[in-house]
């Protein structure tokens, strides 16, 4: 698969290219960081100043959470979980056997990244270009993505092992009132990391083939 040989003019393209095919998520992790928190930082602030956004509206939002207050993340998610045993809509016996072991493994880890979309910041721009106003709320779940593949391919290129879970709504009321965050931001996915301890799974692949096609080569 993609396995002929080939020269790219800058290395930095095998390099990169490397770190695509290696990020893998981890569900095996532990408290521990590879690196300083400043770098894991600068990871954040660099995927938030530099993935780019639809006519550049800069519409993402993201809070990094690190060591105790990574736990709280997960201390929410087991309450919001625990409430849906207690409303009847989880068995007690399928939140104990799958539910609760997944929520601690995240909460063994050394960090979260909480992802949000700012869709209010949208408003004047819609009624801008109005010929795009359905777009540009996928536009800026995109961009979202974008920036969440960037932090989670650097974090992995720094050791650290990580996985992309999504919570919504459970969470979101929960969440903006423990850290105080605007109203105005949605929250998305939250990306867990931490140093793993166990290997990814095996992954399998379709044909390139049903997938890609080339003309004019
Ligand atoms: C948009 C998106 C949403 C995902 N949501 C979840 C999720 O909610 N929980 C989870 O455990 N993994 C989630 N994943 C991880 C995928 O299951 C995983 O990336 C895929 O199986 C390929 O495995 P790999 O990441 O090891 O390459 C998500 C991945 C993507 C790209």
């Amino acid at each position: 698969m993609g396995s002929t040989a080939v020269e790219f003019k800058n290395p930095a393209t095998t390099t990169l290219l490397e770190l695509v095919k290696s990020r893998r998520t981890y569900y095996g992790l532990k408290a521990e960081s590879p690196i300083s928190d400043d770098a894991i930082e600068r990871i954040v602030e660099d995927s938030v100043l530099h993935v780019p956004s639809s006519f550049n509206t800069q519409t993402s939002r993201v809070v990094l959470l690190l060591k105790e207050e990574h736990k709280k993340v997960w201390d929410i998610a087991i309450s919001a979980m625990e409430n849906l045993v207690a409303a009847g809509v989880l068995t007690q016996e399928a939140y104990e056997a799958s539910t609760k072991p997944k929520l601690n493994a995240f909460r063994a880890a050394y960090g979260t990244v909480l992802f949000f979309v700012d869709y209010e910041s949208l408003a004047t721009i819609k009624e801008q270009f109005a010929i795009y106003a359905d777009k540009f709320d996928p536009f800026a779940l995109e961009s979202n993505a974008m920036s969440q593949y960037l932090v989670w391919l650097a974090l992995e290129s720094e050791g650290f092992g990580a996985n992309l879970q999504h919570y919504s709504p459970l969470i979101d009321a929960e969440i903006t009132k423990t850290w105080g965050l605007p109203a105005s931001w949605k929250l998305d996915a939250q990306l867990v990391f931490g140093t793993p301890t166990s290997e990814a799974g095996e992954k399998t692949f379709q044909p390139l083939e049903t997938r890609l096609k080339v003309f004019g080569k």
